[in-house]
């Protein structure tokens, strides 16, 4: 009996030494030291032993099952620990990849220059004591409409093509401006605020035309607000984004929710005035719509028109970006292109 535990160690000891999983060694614990295992087996003749036998075979057999149970126990621990380091060796993360990515040119990531406009056009106004207001991407026919002094059947309506949800009350909204009506919802005059965003219209998209784009709005109300402060606000806005001076001009235009309401166009930096494609021409380039904010809709947000007076302005700021980069198609902006956007280095 005794060479029978010497053997079965021997076998042991062999097929434990080429385990290379936790399942094998369970399988083999249980194989030599489960209830009908090869130890107990042996051990059942241990009943046929003398009394003299069974003295020695006892202790020998039972420090046998103790080495076979440490060494399972070394082996499990050993198996975790290769198993710890393969792992490891295969999620290794590559920190020269960003070389060789920076190789095809595709390397260190910049912001989107959507997103680095954004941030400079905001900061601008933060540097100018103006609020940075949200508004949500679905609104409310009221918010986009009725509140802006555009009821149902009004033709300005038609003025941008809508996303409409099926219930016929809520949509994408077509422009930044029901920021305005959330903002005087919130705040008491005087304020001042921008609300940068999304917005989406159901238009043909072409080399000038997205159905998502970027705006911003602006509001300031107060005593005695006027044309002179809106002109001074986005004069200084657009000479800080192009990095100088620009000269503006003010043409009339028409949006319900002011009175008098403009267009306001920058003189072209490309040509300096005298003409080229990117101002068709004109020497004047449209940056955004502005006016006064119509009385009707200071009452929609609770405020006296014979208090207080504002300015609310509305401007598009993808084409802000084309030119400043020399982008000659919007649709570049959400290819989602990383040659395209890796060009452009975070400010
Ligand atoms: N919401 C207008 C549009 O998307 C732009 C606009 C014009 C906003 C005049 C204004 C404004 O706040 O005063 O076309």
């Amino acid at each position: 009996m005794e060479e029978r535990l010497e053997s079965l160690y021997a076998e042991f000891s062999r097929e434990i030494g080429a385990v290379s999983t936790g399942a094998e060694v369970a399988t083999i614990k249980a194989e030599y030291l489960g209830k009908k295992g090869r130890l107990n087996e042996i051990l059942k003749s241990l009943k046929d032993a003398t009394p003299e036998e069974r003295k020695t075979l006892g202790p020998l057999s039972n420090e046998l099952k103790q080495k076979i149970l440490s060494e399972i126990d070394e082996a499990a621990v050993r198996i975790e620990r290769e198993e710890i380091d393969r792992r490891l060796a295969s999620e290794r993360q590559d920190i020269s990849l960003l070389d060789s990515l920076r190789d095809r040119g595709l390397g260190s990531a910049g912001y989107h220059p959507l997103t680095a406009i954004g941030r400079e056009v905001e900061d601008i106004f933060i540097s100018m004591g103006f609020d940075i207001l949200d508004g949500p991407h679905i609104e409310s026919d009221y918010y986009n409409f009725e509140a802006l002094n555009i009821p149902a059947n009004h033709p300005a309506r038609d003025m941008q093509d809508t996303f409409w949800f099926s219930d016929m009350h809520h949509l994408l909204r077509t422009h930044t401006s029901p920021i305005q009506v959330r903002g005087m919802e919130k705040h008491r005059p005087p304020f001042k605020f921008v609300g940068p965003g999304e917005v989406f219209r159901n238009e043909a998209i072409d080399a000038s035309h997205e159905a998502a784009f970027r705006q911003i709005e602006g509001m300031m109300v107060g005593e005695g607000v006027s044309v002179a402060h809106l002109v001074h606000f986005l004069k200084t806005l657009l000479s800080e984004i192009f990095h100088k001076e620009l000269e503006v001009r003010l043409r009339p235009g028409y949006f319900p929710f002011v009175e008098p309401g403009f267009e306001l166009d920058y003189k072209c930096l490309l040509c300096g005035g005298k003409g080229c494609s990117v101002c068709k021409q004109v020497g004047w380039v449209e940056a955004l719509g502005c006016g006064m904010v119509h009385p009707r809709v200071l009452r929609y947000g609770n405020i006296d028109p014979d208090l207080y007076s504002g300015f609310a302005f509305g401007m598009g700021w993808d084409r802000l970006v084309m030119m400043r980069y020399g982008i000659d198609n919007i649709r570049h902006l959400r290819s989602g292109d990383l040659r395209f956007v890796s060009q452009f280095k975070a400010y």
